[in-house]
């Protein structure tokens, strides 16, 4: 498969050089990809900021079209792209996990950032631009960031980034194109979730509690029960907050 990659320098953020490049380019080949030696305004879920060392990791934006996925359904894609993630890495070593919704774990380490800005077109998906943030090279983390890890921190090697961007997009691209053919992915990311049916601390509403994963809904809820009062609750995305060890 032909994939066009624009290789950049210094640039804001690839996922708004994506967004802007299909305003432009409405029909730009799908699997254009953006890559970033260094993002000056790196942009992370939760409108946070990712930062990255310049030249060390793969900072990266993917195009893609799937407009079989209903916008109700489109968690789909965070699936997909995580599992896609979480088979480049598994060829390196044991250990990842999907964190949800969609950060890439090692061990209780974060390795990975994904952050998917889709456009919608009355009932279905017109474009995705995909954001990976993925550390490779980077060994020492001077960001607030909380828990970093790099590919070479867990594996004590240095790679090529050129040489790992063509079968992590491979992986990614191959989840996508198998999900938009029919594929079910969700018990495998359950199988994938960082925590499933561990008992745990969680925060919700300003209130720590002692909790389990038991599921995650179609739509991306994550339910957890409460390990005192058996109680099941649904929490989206910022509704609830894992606890780590302070000396992580
Ligand atoms: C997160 O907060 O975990 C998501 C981070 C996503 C970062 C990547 S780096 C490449 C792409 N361009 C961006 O501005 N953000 C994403």
């Amino acid at each position: 498969m032909e994939i066009d990659i624009i290789w950049l320098d210094q640039e804001e953020s690839t996922n708004r050089y994506a967004a802007d490049l299909l305003q432009r380019d409405p029909e730009v080949s799908e699997w254009t990809t953006i890559v970033a030696h260094s993002q000056t305004a790196g942009r992370g879920q939760r409108g946070n900021t990712w930062e990255s060392e310049s030249g060390k990791n793969l900072t990266f934006s993917l195009i893609s079209y799937p407009i079989e996925i209903e916008p109700a359904k489109q968690f789909v894609l965070s699936q997909a792209v995580s599992l896609g993630i979480i088979d480049f890495l598994s060829s390196y070593s044991d250990g990842f996990s999907v964190k949800w919704p969609n950060d890439i774990y090692w061990q209780e380490k974060k390795i990975c950032g994904i952050l998917i800005e889709n456009t919608l077109q009355y009932d279905s998906i017109k474009s995705c631009v995909i954001g990976i943030g993925i550390n490779i090279n980077q060994t020492v983390f001077r960001s607030d960031a909380p828990n970093p890890v790099s590919l070479s921190n867990v594996t004590g090697e240095t790679y090529d980034l050129k040489s790992c961007l063509t079968p992590l997009l491979s992986a990614v691209i191959e989840r996508i194109i198998k999900l938009r053919n029919g594929d079910d992915f969700a018990e495998e990311y359950l199988m994938r979730l960082f925590r499933f049916h561990k008992k745990t601390s969680y925060r919700a509403s300003g209130l720590e509690f002692e909790g389990e994963i038991v599921d995650v809904e179609q739509n991306g809820q994550l339910v957890i029960k409460n390990v005192s009062t058996g109680d099941v609750r649904k929490f989206w995305f910022k509704e609830v907050e894992f606890m780590f060890d302070r000396e992580l």
